[in-house]
């Protein structure tokens, strides 16, 4: 297959080879306004915008994932083996499982187990553990403690079910394995960038705690947000700077 994809249709050469990415395509829109220098649409195929401008003079991508491990699986996929990127930063919400964590809190996922087939897709015989790349993390922590968030890096779990029916919910089970949070895409994800030999990360504002009545207010929210933000981003000027 060559570009543009069937899902994408930027021109070759307007993704840059960081990409930030949110589920929400909106999202996608107001991180690249109000972050990036001279943002430009380079895609729009079923709205899942893609946006391509500067955040300290170094070219970024954000483009929406859209929810869930087949949505983020088929973008990663096309982006990692057709336009060339190499590294993919996941910025998403998470529902805490872990008591150490609250509201506002970010998570970063060194590692993603699933309840989803996509990684047994690849074919091992046997569960494949889907992992961040090591450099992007070491980075991402050093981005983190310069923006002194309060984090915590360890395992999350990427689940394909938003919701449960009545007792079969497994958080218990999760959180005594000492999984962090819950969200839903980076284990599909992680097993796309292994798969291509490229790099991938997820990292996650708690937007919700599944154990502690915590919500965030829309102040809150906006700016746990935008320090996750600036987090990836500058993850994405020291990857610019190893290479
Ligand atoms: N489950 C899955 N994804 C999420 C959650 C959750 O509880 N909260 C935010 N994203």
């Amino acid at each position: 297959m060559s570009i543009p994809t069937p899902h994408i249709n930027a021109k070759a050469g307007e993704i840059a080879k960081t990409v930030l990415m949110p589920g929400d395509p909106l999202r996608a829109k107001f991180i690249a306004e109000t972050f990036l220098t001279d943002p430009k649409l380079v895609n729009n195929v079923r709205g899942v915008q893609g946006h391509t401008g500067t955040w300290k003079g170094v070219p970024v991508t954000v483009m929406a994932s859209g929810m869930g491990i087949p949505s983020i699986s088929i973008y990663s996929w096309e982006l990692y083996h057709y336009y060339d990127v190499d590294n993919i930063i996941r910025i998403g919400s998470a529902g805490a499982l872990s008591d150490d964590l609250d509201v506002m809190d970010i998570v970063i996922g060194q590692g993603a187990c699933t309840n989803s087939v996509l990684p047994s897709t690849f074919g091992t015989p046997g569960l494949y553990a889907p992992i961040a790349d090591y450099t992007l993390l070491q980075k991402a922590v050093e981005a983190a403690e310069e923006h002194k968030a309060k984090f915590m890096v360890g395992n999350i779990l990427s689940s394909d079910n938003f919701y449960a029916a009545e007792g079969q919910s497994a958080n218990d089970l999760w959180k005594r394995m000492g999984v962090l949070a819950i969200e839903m895409e980076a284990a599909g994800l992680y097993a796309n960038a292994a798969y291509a030999k490229k790099r991938a990360l997820c990292i996650c504002t708690i937007s919700d705690h599944l154990y502690k009545q915590q919500y965030l207010s829309a102040e809150e929210r906006q700016t746990s947000f935008t320090q996750m933000m600036e987090i990836a981003l500058d993850t994405a000027v020291k990857m610019a700077e190893i290479k």
